[in-house]
């Protein structure tokens, strides 16, 4: 095998001559030195080009180069004079390519030109240090679950009906067969495969036809979804709390460069440590009723509505998620919800069935909802008559009644989306840079 050498790795090879491969980043000249500055994709050296030490060639060679032109250089490695770093002494350079004139320069350019180069766009070192963090997030997820006994358990990602509320849906013409949709949430499927293994987790992406155009909706997203035989809602809670906890210790340990290139305080994330306050549906509405937040509502006329005190029974919003976690410099686990704002799979809580068994964790800095989980229906007779409530097509879901019918177990589990997660560890303004290429209600491009 050809000797690779890469940026990140390059503190090894002080004073040897290594070869690096790569693309200039930016150059500046000073007299009868160059310094361009050379990416490989794991970092930026600096490198040095002293007309006196390379040939002619290799010093037009350099005058000619454009931002983001492919290039292979030789040189020696050396500890920069002052600054915690590492330079290239050049020798040599090879040109594969001269970039065309390129769009992304170091200038400010609006969000709709870098979106319509997000395929240039990703080069940039903010957005390699986030997708660095994301990948190191999704490793933890699954390093987590590996150590702890639970089995990846994959589920279809075309399906026969809606999970998570019909209006959300995909749907696409599946041969004789008439409709598939697209899987809104995995879940359904871990429940048969906590059966046979006890715990499992499956991992992949799902979709929604989300109409909200927010900072935090994707159409397409990423979502690991544990489930649990034998786990009730507290049991379930206690894991969302040691996974959660795990995950942030993961990217603070093993990705504080990429933290620091994005500027991110790492206190903030320091601070999250077990316990996370866990409060009643009850208790977030009185917070948020303390601060005075409203419901906003359309009328039919299109208006909004501002109705105070906020109404027992509604979904929060994001000012209401603002406002129960403001308080707290961790996530906050809201639990106990009322049933008809929560899917039909959720358990009644057996002393007050107006609630279900549901949790939903809220992320500190106004990241909002992050994680949202619950306890199942296993009773076969409620869980027929939930569906039946929510308008579902009873035959779809014969098989999942199954489930109750063949040994039935009281089972939890929870679903977190990786790209809220991603978003609040690299505290980023919006969800479309929190993966590659983000899918969003008005953007299905590049
Ligand atoms: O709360 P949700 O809808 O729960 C479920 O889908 C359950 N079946 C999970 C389970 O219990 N197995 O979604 C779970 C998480 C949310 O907390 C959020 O992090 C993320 O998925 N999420 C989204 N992320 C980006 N864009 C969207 N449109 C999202 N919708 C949900
Ligand atoms: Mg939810």
């Amino acid at each position: 095998m050809k000797k690779r050498y890469y940026i990140d790795k390059i503190a090894d090879f002080v004073g040897e001559e290594v070869i690096i491969r790569g693309w200039l980043y930016n150059i500046r000249t000073s007299g009868k030195l160059m310094f361009p500055q050379l990416r490989d994709g794991t970092g930026i050296i600096q490198g040095v080009v002293s007309q006196k030490e390379v040939s002619e060639k290799v010093w037009e060679d350099f005058k000619k180069l454009t931002q983001e032109s492919s290039l292979i250089v030789t040189g020696t490695v050396a500890k920069h004079p002052k600054k915690d770093e590492y330079e290239l002494h050049v020798k040599d350079v090879e040109v594969i390519q001269i970039a065309e004139p390129y769009p992304i320069t170091p200038k400010d350019h609006g969000i709709e030109f870098l979106s319509d180069h997000r395929h240039l766009w990703v080069r940039s070192q903010r957005q390699t240090a986030i997708i660095k963090i994301r990948e190191e997030i999704i490793k933890a997820c699954r390093d987590y679950m590996y150590d702890n006994g639970f089995t990846l358990f994959d589920s279809p990602i075309f399906t026969p009906n809606a999970a998570e509320g019909t209006t959300t849906l995909f749907s696409s013409d599946y041969f004789d067969l008439g409709k598939a949709y697209l899987a809104q949430t995995g879940q359904l499927y871990a429940e048969a495969g906590a059966m046979a293994l006890g715990k499992v987790y499956d991992f992949g992406p799902t979709f929604r036809a989300e109409k909200s155009k927010t900072r935090r909706h994707l159409t397409e997203f990423w979502m690991i979804e544990p489930e649990m035989a034998y786990y009730d809602i507290y049991d379930d809670m206690d894991l969302i709390e040691d996974f959660i906890v795990y995950i942030v210790e993961r990217v603070i340990k093993n990705r504080r460069k990429e933290l620091s290139v994005l500027e991110r305080d790492i206190t903030k994330l320091e601070a999250v440590k077990k316990p996370f306050p866990r409060i009643t549906y009850d208790e977030a509405v009185t917070i948020i009723n303390n601060k005075n937040v409203p419901l906003i509502r359309k009328t039919s006329s299109g208006a909004e509505e501002e109705i105070r005190p906020f109404p027992w029974g509604e979904d929060f919003g994001a000012p209401h998620e603002e406002a129960v976690v403001e308080d707290y410099d961790r996530p906050v686990m809201v639990y106990n919800w009322p049933s008809e704002a929560k899917a039909f799979y959720m358990k009644r809580d057996p002393e007050n069935p107006k609630v279900v068994r549901g949790v939903d964790v809220l992320a500190p800095e106004g990241y909002g909802e992050i994680v949202g989980g619950s306890e199942r229906e296993d009773n076969l007779e409620l869980l027929e008559t939930r569906i039946k409530e929510h308008k579902l097509p009873l035959d779809a879901f014969q098989w999942y009644l199954d489930l109750r019918r063949f040994g039935s177990v009281p089972h939890s589990g929870f679903g977190m989306g990786i790209e809220r997660v991603v978003c609040w560890l690299c505290k980023l303004d919006h969800v479309r840079e929190s993966i590659p290429f983000p899918r969003l209600m008005y953007r299905n491009k590049p």
